[in-house]
């Protein structure tokens, strides 16, 4: 949290920083705890209920803890018809979640989302990975490279556990 605080200091008094003030902190703690929104509300000096409306409006933020690595499947029509929904089931079944569930060992988040705005290239998996910049958009999915996709992340994962260690 003091990593939160320091993240948040550019933001003191500047009530009309609602939205960006959550997304930094969002950005550090993967979803928005009750303290986060209070940090974020006393850093505005704006009343907690007041920040806490805002996050509850808007889709992107998060009460909930979320996975190091958030998978969404786009369900929209087009990527419906490409096999979207054969694609969702293949992921429930691999990471053993259903869609909006987070795993315990908070690896993996599963979401989906209306339409992704890439219809051109359905059906479409994005990827992203907490702490990183940025989201991988993979197109032309199918069950196998769903498959591949979720084994080269636990594979890096692995690695990444083995230097740490
Ligand atoms: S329907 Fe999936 S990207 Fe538009």
């Amino acid at each position: 949290m003091k990593e939160l605080e320091e993240a948040l200091l550019p933001f003191k008094e500047k009530r009309n920083m609602t939205i960006p003030a959550l997304q930094i902190a969002q950005e550090k703690l993967g979803y928005l705890p009750r303290e986060a929104i209070e940090d974020v509300a006393q850093t505005l000096g704006l009343p907690p209920g007041e920040v806490y409306e805002v996050v509850t409006f808007y889709a992107q933020f998060r009460l909930k803890p979320i996975g190091k690595n958030i998978i969404t499947v786009c369900r929209g029509t087009a990527c419906h018809v490409g096999g979207s929904s054969g694609i969702l089931k293949e992921l429930e079944r691999i990471l053993g979640i259903y869609a909006g569930e987070t795993d315990e060992k908070r690896e993996f988040t599963l979401l989906t989302v209306a339409c992704f705005g890439a219809c051109a290239r359905a059906p479409i998996t994005v990827t992203e990975t907490l702490g990183l910049p940025g989201r991988k958009v993979h197109g032309y999915m199918t069950k196998m490279k769903a498959r591949d996709l979720i084994e080269e992340i636990k594979q890096k994962m692995a690695e990444e556990a083995a230097e740490a260690a």
